[in-house]
């Protein structure tokens, strides 16, 4: 990562121990609370885009924000992945490893069209558990997933290399 996003990166603050002892909790919020640095962010992670995209596909909870926003600027729609037994219609799931057990995240089983192009998009890539989880959903309903863009990766979580070797671009703002 070069310093191209050092101001975005001033915008994000450490909170110890959240939300246990030894974690050092990367907090976007403070970010998001600037009009500039949000707006900043959502461009650069719209202009890193390759090619055109169909949908934008945003992980629950933070990751909608950053899916949303990024929508309009590549003329793409939004799919919802939330975790499972909050989706209305007819879903599909995909469960993936915590630190003690497993979580649930689904989709609408007739949110995409098989071959549709969709980029996956998240706040945040730590142990890349939830991203991957995420992108064999979206490949079980036929969709074409190529890329991942991240505001933040936590590189020590080796995360984004898993992601790449899923055959994804991978793409953040900063680590
Ligand atoms: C965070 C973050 C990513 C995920 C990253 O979400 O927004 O979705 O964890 O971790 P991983 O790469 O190790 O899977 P969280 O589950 O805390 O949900 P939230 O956005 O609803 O707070
Ligand atoms: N910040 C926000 N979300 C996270 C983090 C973090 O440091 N680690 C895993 N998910």
């Amino acid at each position: 990562q070069d310093q191209r996003n050092d101001d975005l990166k001033a915008l994000i603050r450490t909170i110890p121990d959240f939300p246990k002892p030894g974690i050092q909790f990367r907090d976007i919020t403070t970010l998001l609370l600037d009009a500039k640095g949000f707006a900043d962010a959502i461009a650069r992670m719209a202009a890193a885009t390759v090619g055109p995209v169909d949908l934008v596909a945003g992980i629950e909870a933070r990751g909608f924000i950053f899916a949303a926003a990024m929508a309009a600027p590549l003329g793409a729609g939004v799919l919802l992945i939330r975790k499972d037994g909050k989706l209305p219609g007819v879903t599909i799931a995909e469960d993936y490893a915590l630190e003690y057990g497993t979580d649930r995240i689904a989709m609408h089983e007739d949110a995409l069209v098989p071959g549709q192009r969709v980029l996956l998009v998240d706040d945040l890539i730590a142990t890349g558990g939830t991203a991957r989880a995420a992108v064999r959903l979206l490949r079980k309903a036929g969709a074409v997933v190529e890329q991942a863009q991240f505001l933040l990766d936590l590189p020590d979580l080796g995360g984004a290399d898993a992601l790449r070797a899923d055959g994804l671009a991978v793409d953040s703002l900063m680590a």
